[in-house]
Order: structure tokens, then sequence, then C-alpha cells
């Protein structure tokens, strides 16, 4: 009797394997793609679409150098157990509300090397588990409040080579896990303090490569950042006197008005050589004046 029951327990273990095996092999692999088991790769490929027929139980989808210019709302809805999603040069302009809607288990997405403008409220929407979001050169200039509100499990987001101007006060709400925000080679000139008080984790902030002026305007977020062990990487753009030095060593003290003479005479202190310098007429915050 027990012997039986083994051997049909048995028999029923390889008809499982059997089936599994075939069901993997069955698997659809889209023409322009290679397909490992669960990894797809089609790369370089001028694709204007993500593949419809990619097999729904992949787990790590590669994307990159296409031409998908925009991706619409549920792009991946066919692919909802991806963990790892790269669209590295797609040409990608236009991230729709929900684009990612339904990739709940995914951990890192690369959006690099694109021409992304604009960060919508719902662009992140539905990535619970996200890890790591990587969107280094592409042209953003405009957060939107609650973009990133989706994304409790962020440790990394990463903004390097943007255009960013200024961040607003909402940008990073809901990022209650993020460790390291990165916002080199941009053009921030004065940063709010209040945009990052929620980000209760954050371990690092890289601002290497902004104009940023160290005047009385950034004094908040520099004792935020002593009180909280927030390392802020990077070095002031200004006034000339400080110039270079060390964001994370700057004397909060130092960080004051311009001189009643310097004003006088109308001169206001400039960022020095900097490669993204951008010079404001009509300032969005009030850095130039005490
Ligand atoms: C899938 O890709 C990852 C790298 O992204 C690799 O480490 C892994 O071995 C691949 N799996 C298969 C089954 O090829
Ligand atoms: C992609 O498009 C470019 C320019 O139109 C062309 O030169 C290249 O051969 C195309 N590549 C593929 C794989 O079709
Ligand atoms: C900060 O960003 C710059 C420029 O992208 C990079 O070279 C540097 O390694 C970063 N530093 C840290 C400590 O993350």
């Amino acid at each position: 009797m027990q012997k039986r029951l083994r051997l049909t327990r048995r028999i029923l273990l390889i008809s499982l394997l059997v089936l599994w095996v075939s069901a993997v092999q069955a698997a659809k692999c889209p023409q322009e793609c290679c397909c490992v088991q669960l990894n797809v790769t089609c790369v370089n490929k001028n694709l204007t679409q993500v593949p419809p027929n990619v097999d729904e139980r992949t787990v790590k989808l590669d994307l990159q150098g296409n031409d998908l210019q925009e991706l619409p709302t549920g792009a991946f809805r066919h692919t909802p157990y991806l963990t790892h999603l790269s669209l590295q040069r797609c040409n990608i302009h236009k991230v729709k509300e929900g684009a990612f809607r339904g990739l709940d288990r995914l951990v890192f997405l690369d959006l690099a090397n694109n021409n992304i403008e604009i960060l919508y409220q719902e662009s992140f929407d539905g990535l619970s588990s996200l890890k790591q979001l990587i969107i280094d050169r592409n042209r953003v200039a405009e957060i939107q409040p609650g973009a990133f509100s989706q994304l409790g499990s962020l440790n990394l987001l990463s903004l390097s080579h943007n255009q960013l101007v200024y961040i607003p006060n909402m940008a990073f709400q809901g990022l209650q896990n993020i460790k390291k925000l990165r916002l080199s080679n941009n053009c921030l000139i004065y940063l709010d303090t209040e945009a990052f008080v929620e980000l209760v984790n954050l371990r690092r902030l890289n601002l290497s490569r902004n104009p940023i002026l160290c005047n009385r305007c950034l004094r908040p977020l520099r004792v935020w950042a002593f009180f909280n062990k927030v390392k802020l990487v990077g070095t002031c753009g200004g006034p000339s006197h400080l110039s270079g030095e060390r964001l994370n060593a700057v004397d909060p003290p130092k960080l004051r008005c311009q001189s009643e003479e310097e004003e006088a005479a109308g001169i206001i202190p400039r960022p020095t050589e900097e490669p993204n310098k951008v010079y404001l007429d009509q300032p969005f915050c009030d850095p130039w004046t005490p």
C-alpha cells in the first residue's frame, strides 16, 4: 500500500515536471527578441511599440535602443510579472499617466538616455515594489507634485544630467524609504528644505555640478542635513568667496545675505564656471535678494 502510494506520488511529480518543461519551451518569443527562459531581450531593433506578444510570465525585459517615443497607459499590462525593465535609449519623450500600471513586482526601472521632459503626477503609478528608478540623461525640467507618491519602496532615485532648475515642495512626497537621491548635473541654484523633510531615511543627496548659490536661502537645508545626518555631495557655485566650497563643510553662519554695498552697486554674485550655468532674470525663489 505504502509502496503504491509512493509510486503514484512519483508519477504525479514526473508528469508535473514534464508539463512544466513543455510549458517553458512553449513560451512565446517575439521575432525581434532573444528569450532565455523568462529573460527577454529586444535590443537596438527600432521597435516603435512594446512587443505585444512577449510571454506573460517574463521577469526581465530589456528594450534598450528602440524607438518607443511615447509610453501609453498600461504599456506593460501583458507582462505583470516583470521585476527588471530596461528602456534606455528608446527616444521616449513622454511617459503617460499609468504607463507602468500593473507592474507591482518591478524592482528596477531604467529610463536613462531618453528625452523625457515632464514627470507627471501618475507617471509611476502602481510600482509599489520598485527599489531603483534611473532617469539620468533626459530633459526633465518639471516634476509634478506627487509624481513619486506611489513609490514607497524606492531606495534610489537618480535624476542626474537633466534640466531641473527648481524642485517644488511636494516633488518627493511619498518616498519614505529613499536612501540615495542623485540630482547632479542639473541647473539647481536654490533648494527649499521643504522638498526633503519627509525623506526620513535619506542618507545621501548628490548635488554635484549644480550652480548652487550658497547664501541665506541654503542655510535651512544645510542645518537640516546636519541634524538628520544626510550627506550633501557637491560644491557651492557662488557667491565668489564660497565658490567651490563643499556643501557639506560650509559653515551655516557663512550662508548669509549679500552685503549692502554689493546690492547698491547692483553686483549680484553669480555661479562661476559651471557647465550648466543658467542666469535667471525672474528668480523663482528669492536667492538673489537678502
Ligand atoms: C537573466 O538575466 C540575468 C541578468 O539580467 C542573469 O543574471 C540571469 O542568469 C538570466 N537568466 C537566465 C535564465 O538566463
Ligand atoms: C534603425 O533605424 C536606423 C535609422 O533609420 C537604421 O540606420 C538602422 O539600420 C535601423 N536598425 C534596425 C535594426 O532596423
Ligand atoms: C555624485 O555625482 C557625481 C556626478 O554624477 C558623481 O561623479 C559622484 O561619484 C557622485 N558622488 C557620490 C558620493 O555619490
